[in-house]
């Protein structure tokens, strides 16, 4: 059953290898057979007419939301803003007339996105939306509207899931709303076959992970620090991609724009750090290379995960190849597997890490 691990020695590597069965439910819950994006009519005639979009997460929530601001740009052309709930709700933004707030939030419960929400209907009264894994949730219910991930129960501290199945709700609201509003990139945008070839992607990476395995067990079971890094789409994972390291393998691990190591960060790289590379923007994809062969001739020990279509001999994980703008939903899964091999390889509790709660309820 839903919770219920079955053989698996942890719900993580269950959730894991759960993931292109989320894509396909989430496909088969909000597209029609004529490949129509379905929402509620009166949610997508408000968010239609922001003038901007703010998403409000934290965690792992908060980078799937920087993936979506991505998204919704391209698809809806509405400016969009990510913002750090625990931040926010202390700031003192300039919030135009037209906003419209959206909430990404797995369990719908916590503290810090919720003193948002109350700012948003009280102070701001603006119009917003949550979406959540928890149908009846506090987030849920006190926004004006709210849609669910469709992820099942996700029970590992560690979300895996959860963010891969905001990604794909964050699309399907962002093509749904470009078409909405007729606009090209979002009509164009074949978003159930992109999201089916995605689905068989991330089953392809799941299918090889002792590969991942191994590459975990020979470069980071034994490091003390390690770095993520890659440009646009990919530096948002590499942030995700960090924070799933050090919450459970205990890694201090960090993404960095990888422009950005010369500019002080590279000051750490000693002999054998680890630096992962995230590639799969065709854009900057030369420019991470750079980057790299920058860590490596300072002694960095450098791991690649690359798309299809650019990789290069040598490199370590190669990722079937899905719409660029698509590419978080596949590379952040070979991340996830990095860090869950890593912590069982040390010997960790890899559901239970020390100190972190699954849904935090305080400020
Ligand atoms: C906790 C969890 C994280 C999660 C964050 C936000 O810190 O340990 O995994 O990303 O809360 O949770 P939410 O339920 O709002 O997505």
């Amino acid at each position: 059953s839903d919770t219920d691990k079955g053989t698996y020695p942890y719900y993580m590597l269950k959730e894991i290898d759960e993931q292109p069965a989320v894509i396909r439910r989430i496909e088969s819950k909000y597209i029609s057979q004529e490949g129509n994006v379905h929402f509620d009519e009166k949610l997508l005639e408000q968010v239609s007419k922001a003038s901007r979009i703010y998403i409000v997460g934290a965690g792992t929530s908060y980078h799937a939301g920087l993936v979506g601001k991505k998204i919704f740009e391209k698809m809806t052309g509405i400016p969009t803003e990510v913002v750090l709930a625990s931040e926010f709700a202390y700031d003192d933004p300039l919030i135009e007339k037209d906003a419209f707030f959206i909430f990404l939030s797995q369990s719908g419960e916590t503290a810090d996105s919720r003193q948002v929400l109350v700012r948003v209907n009280e102070e701001w009264q603006k119009n917003s939306l949550t979406i959540t894994n928890v149908a009846n949730s506090t987030l849920a219910r006190e926004a004006q509207f709210a849609v669910t991930l469709e992820a099942g129960p996700e029970i590992a501290v560690a979300s895996t899931k959860a963010y891969v199945a905001q990604i794909a709700l964050e699309t399907l609201l962002a093509v749904a709303i470009g078409r909405y509003n007729q606009r090209d990139s979002a009509l164009h945008f074949d978003v159930a076959g992109q999201l089916s070839r995605v689905a068989n992607a991330i089953q392809t990476v799941v299918d090889e992970k002792s590969q991942i395995e191994k590459i975990a067990e020979s470069n980071l079971t034994n490091t003390r620090n390690a770095f993520y890094i890659g440009r646009g789409l990919d530096y948002d994972v590499a942030l995700e991609a960090a924070l799933k390291l050090k919450e459970i393998s205990y890694v201090q691990a960090e993404g960095f724009a990888s422009g950005e190591l010369k500019h002080g960060t590279i000051a750490l790289i000693e002999n054998g750090t680890p630096v992962l590379g995230l590639i799969t923007q065709t854009k900057t994809a030369d420019h991470t290379r750079s980057n790299l062969e920058e860590v490596i001739s300072r002694g960095a020990n450098v791991i690649t995960i690359t798309s299809e279509k650019l990789q290069r001999d040598g490199d370590n994980i190669i990722l079937p190849e899905v719409d660029e703008i698509l590419t978080p939903l596949v590379s952040v899964v070979a991340t996830q597997l990095l860090a869950y091999y890593t912590t069982l390889q040390k010997g960790y509790n890899v559901d239970q890490p020390r100190n972190l709660a699954k849904s935090v309820t305080v400020e």
